[in-house]
């Protein structure tokens, strides 16, 4: 099987890669040799490749800056996923997409299922609604996985950003009236690798459709930076502080610019029910990925 993977040197992209690279034909496109904005390109692109299934991960993901550049956001989140959605139907192939609990507006008091009405208060979680609809819209051979606050090693993400905080600050404050369920990208990579080896079976009974996908349990941003500095500490990296030095603090007394949910859950039932998924804990998640610091280092060495 041919695969054509866009935004490979994205957090989930780069995740992906190593996960279907062994197992398949991935041709892994990064920002600068496939454009979401270039359509011509994009379709010479395909049409040169000729891949059995699209897996298209690439996004603008920048939230605050989404709200000064609205019509990028819309070309890169909408308008590709809606041509990428025909173009996939136009040659017969499935096409595998991402969606963000930020279609939703945070206000339910139990977690999203994939059914549940969209709300989207920001350019972003609006561009992302569109790109979702356009998809269903235009190619119902269509997976698309619906996420929630993921991070990696790999580039600008929450993990990082507290591990370079608590590198040269003492202390500092986080938002405690958001929840949601932290989620690595290579726990999503595992996933998809496994619907991927299922795309037959897919085809056969019809099993296309939206999925939520998360690792289990819940979490204010507030608690996921606690965990991230105990790991911290537990792996004897060199930091300045400790979990009881971060301070709980309400998202009003923060300034961000785009609206963020206050409810970030989605609810993982049809995922587990229909592709017998296991997910673990975000803690045991978070541990494993932190540990990947430690190895690498040794690799290093
Ligand atoms: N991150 C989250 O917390 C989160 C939560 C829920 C859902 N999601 C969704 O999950 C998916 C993967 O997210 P992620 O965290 O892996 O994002 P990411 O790390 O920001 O990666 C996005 C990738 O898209 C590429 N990209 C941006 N503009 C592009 C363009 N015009 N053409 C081609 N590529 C372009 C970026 O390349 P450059 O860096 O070179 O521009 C980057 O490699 C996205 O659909 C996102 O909306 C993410």
């Amino acid at each position: 099987m041919k695969i054509l993977l866009t935004g490979a040197n994205g957090q989930v992209g780069h995740s992906l890669n190593q996960k279907l690279s062994p197992l398949f034909k991935v041709f892994a496109l990064t920002h600068e040799n496939f454009d979401l904005t270039n359509v011509i390109e994009m379709e010479k692109i395909i049409d040169d490749i000729k891949p059995n299934l699209i897996i298209n991960p690439a996004a603008y993901t920048f939230v605050d800056q989404a709200e000064k550049d609205p019509e990028l956001v819309f070309k890169i989140n909408f308008k590709a996923p809606e041509f990428l959605a025909l173009k996939s139907k136009n040659l017969n192939i499935p096409l595998i997409h991402f969606s963000t609990d930020y279609i939703f507006d945070g206000l339910k008091n139990k977690a999203y299922c994939e059914d549940d009405q969209a709300n989207p208060k920001s350019i972003y979680g609006k561009s992302k609604h569109d790109g979702d609809v356009s998809i269903v819209k235009n190619n119902p051979n269509h997976i698309i996985i619906r996420t929630s606050w993921v991070y990696s090693l790999k580039g600008k993400n929450f993990l990082t950003t507290i591990l370079n905080m608590a590198k040269v600050q003492n202390s500092f404050s986080i938002v405690s009236d958001q929840i949601g369920a932290p989620t690595s990208a290579t726990h999503i990579a595992n996933i998809v690798c496994e619907i991927v080896k299922k795309i037959d079976e897919i085809k056969k009974n019809n099993l296309y459709g939206v999925y939520n996908l998360t690792n289990s349990g819940k979490a204010s941003w507030y608690d996921f930076a606690k965990a991230i500095v105990n790991n911290a500490n537990e792996l004897q990296l060199k930091i300045k502080c400790m979990p009881k030095d971060i301070n709980p603090i309400k998202t009003d007394d923060f300034s961000a610019l785009a609206f963020r949910p206050k409810n970030s859950l989605l609810n993982n039932q049809k995922i587990m029910r229909i592709f017998g998924i296991k997910s673990p804990s975000w803690q045991n998640e978070l541990k494993s990925v932190m540990n990947g610091i430690v190895l690498d280092r040794k690799n290093d060495n």
